[in-house]
């Protein structure tokens, strides 16, 4: 079967929405136990329950004691964790000169510091037996935008900690790679907007697409189970696009 997980134990954080339910749906359909872990409780439980996957860990990923625990819980539980999937991710749709401290460290704190602290959790798990991480960069880890300082400051970041990591543990089994989308469908792409989100400021965003459409969430994910499954053996260190087009500009 194509990306075979059966018998694996995966992980996604910000399971509960977008790109990170979409993926946790397609890892379980193609055999993964998928533990969902993300901060909304009411929509992590409603997710999991209607993909059948176990209960999910509720809790926020810019903590890193919470992150330890997770991970303590998850191969405490089944014995093993094979895939990390780092989705968890906010954004402010502010200019540097309007961000506030408060915005700066939230950003950073789930963006950089949660994907660290997962990522150091899942490697310490992971030593000896080897494993898969997949974080989630965007187009705008590598390209400056405006309205968007701190969430352009915290991709950079994350494409390059994916870099590091991935040298750091070449040699000892466990890859790390990152995708980095687009523009896509999800309630992240609507939230955060000065008035109501329009039929026309969505398709004004298409617009600037190469192929003229936001991607769906499955669009994504099917990247991110080929980045997490044996198939992509020879990658690591790789930041993968998955914009239409946008960054080759
Ligand atoms: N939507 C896009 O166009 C786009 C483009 C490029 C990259 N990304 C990135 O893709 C990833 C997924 O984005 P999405 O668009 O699916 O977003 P989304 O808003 O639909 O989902 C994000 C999920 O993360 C969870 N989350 C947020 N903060 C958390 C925290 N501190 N601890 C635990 N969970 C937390 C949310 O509850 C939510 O379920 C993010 O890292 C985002 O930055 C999105």
């Amino acid at each position: 079967m194509l990306n075979d997980f059966t018998g694996r134990v995966a992980i996604v954080t910000g399971g509960a929405s977008g790109m990170g339910a979409a993926t946790s749906g397609l890892l379980a359909e193609r055999g993964a136990t998928v533990i969902v872990v993300d901060q909304n409780r009411d929509l992590a439980a409603k997710v999991s329950e209607s993909l059948q996957l176990l209960p999910p860990i509720v809790g926020d990923v810019s903590n890193s004691a919470f992150c330890d625990a997770t991970v303590a819980e998850v191969t405490a539980t089944h014995g093993r964790l094979d895939v990390l999937v780092n989705a968890a991710g906010i954004i402010v749709r502010s200019r540097a000169a309007t961000t506030s401290d408060d915005e700066w460290r939230r950003v950073m704190g789930v963006n950089v510091d949660g994907t660290f602290f997962m990522c150091r959790a899942a490697v310490r798990a992971m030593a000896g037996t080897g494993g898969a991480i997949v974080n989630f960069g965007s187009i705008w880890g590598d390209l400056g935008a405006a309205g968007v300082a701190a969430y352009c400051a915290s991709k950079g970041a994350v494409h390059n900690l994916t870099r590091a990591l991935a040298i750091e543990h070449a040699s000892g089994g466990i890859r790390v790679n990152a995708v980095c989308p687009g523009e896509v469908d999800t309630p992240m792409l609507r939230s955060e907007r000065t008035g109501p989100v329009t039929d026309a400021m969505l398709a004004d965003i298409a617009a600037t697409v190469p192929m003229g459409r936001l991607a769906r969430p499955a669009e994504v994910a099917e990247v991110v189970a080929f980045l997490a499954s044996d198939r992509s053996s020879y990658m690591t260190g790789a930041l993968v696009s998955v914009d239409a087009g946008y960054g080759a500009h």
